[in-house]
């Protein structure tokens, strides 16, 4: 058994206090490999501002699950070499799939995880996020649930009401569920292709899609019924049409990639929503730099010529999101 503690990491529920009393999110950022974790800390360590790392399957797939705990571990220390005396970093499973592997992260450093029960039925998911509950809390480890069904084109299920999280549902499921924090589905999705360009407008001049708006209604509702909660938004990608321009300039192929403005993120972090995720936006700034790098110096081997400008790139990316999007800069002084 590893306490976060001991690892210098923080759980979310301080961290979720004052983002809501304050009017921002914290930023949870998804990391798989070394320059993702780097760029991270930089933007986090240079604006002062709370960070989530979170672990996906893919993530503990890809790049083993022991590795990235102990680089988180390790992120810890290299924040306070950047200058940031007090780091306030978290490391959460993100859409953790069982009570095992809930209760295998608490074990071994993790400080918060999630439990996703948002495809089992409704007193299943409650059943199951209970137990994680009550075995996190023993360790004051916090838990994020999930009520609705999370809309995404590439499961050929369609923004529709019906998959919105009911408003009705979610104080009955925050109180026998117990969990921290409640991820609710409001019209965001996974990935870089979140609407189907039938679900959109396009812009006359530029032809890009104008995706629909998120729907704010029922995120009103939500809080309605659970005021002061923290809500999460998953699936918050802007997908900033300038990485996509690139890819697309640079041998790549990403048509009517599209994301959730970044307008209506902002106004999201200034509600209950205290934890909004961005992955694919990450993914996205990588693989421009990577593209463009190649293109520009097709003579280029060494994986730290390319990989470089992607950590730059990503980097500014986070710090933007910090500043311009979720307002936590300074928020971790
Ligand atoms: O929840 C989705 C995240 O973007 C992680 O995706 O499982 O491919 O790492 P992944
Ligand atoms: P995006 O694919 O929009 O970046 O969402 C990430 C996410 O929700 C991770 O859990
Ligand atoms: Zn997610």
């Amino acid at each position: 058994m590893v306490s976060y503690k001991e690892l210098g990491l923080v759980n979310t529920r301080e961290m979720f206090a004052k983002a809501i009393n304050g009017g921002y999110a914290i930023p949870a950022f998804n990391f798989n490999n070394m320059e993702q974790l780097q760029a991270i800390i930089m933007a986090a360590a240079e604006t002062k501002s709370p960070v989530i790392l979170q672990v996906s399957k893919g993530a503990r797939n890809y790049a083993n699950q022991t590795l990235l705990r102990y680089m988180a571990q390790g992120a810890v220390e290299y924040a306070k070499e950047l200058g940031w005396e007090h780091p306030q970093i978290c490391l959460h499973l993100d859409h953790g799939d069982s009570f095992e592997l809930c209760k295998s992260c608490v074990d071994f450093g993790f400080s918060s995880v999630m439990y996703d029960g948002s495809s089992l039925p409704y007193e299943e998911n409650i059943e199951i996020t209970r137990q994680v509950v009550e075995y996190a809390h023993k360790y004051d480890v916090t838990v994020e649930a999930e009520l609705g069904v999370l809309a995404g084109v590439e499961d050929e299920v369609s923004a529709e009401e019906s998959h919105y999280t009911k408003p009705e549902e979610v104080i009955d499921f925050s109180k026998r569920s117990g969990c921290d924090s409640l991820a609710i589905s409001i019209g965001t999705s996974h990935g870089a292709y979140k609407f189907k360009p039938e679900q959109c407008t396009r812009d006359p001049q530029t032809g890009k899609l104008i995706p629909p708006p998120l729907a704010f209604d029922v995120l009103d509702a939500v809080m309605q019924q659970l005021p002061g909660f923290p809500i999460v938004l998953h699936g918050s990608s802007s997908v900033p049409q300038e990485y996509v321009d690139i890819i697309n300039t640079h041998g790549g192929k990403m048509p009517d990639a599209v994301g959730i403005p970044e307008e209506q993120l902002r106004k999201a972090a200034k509600s209950a929503v205290c934890k909004i995720n961005i992955d694919s936006d990450s993914r996205l700034a990588f693989t421009a730099a990577v593209r463009k790098t190649f293109v520009d110096h097709p003579d280029y081997f060494d994986p730290r010529k390319y990989c470089g400008p992607a950590r730059d790139l990503m980097k500014e990316l986070y710090i933007h999101k910090i500043k311009d999007v979720l307002g936590s800069e300074g928020k971790a002084l």
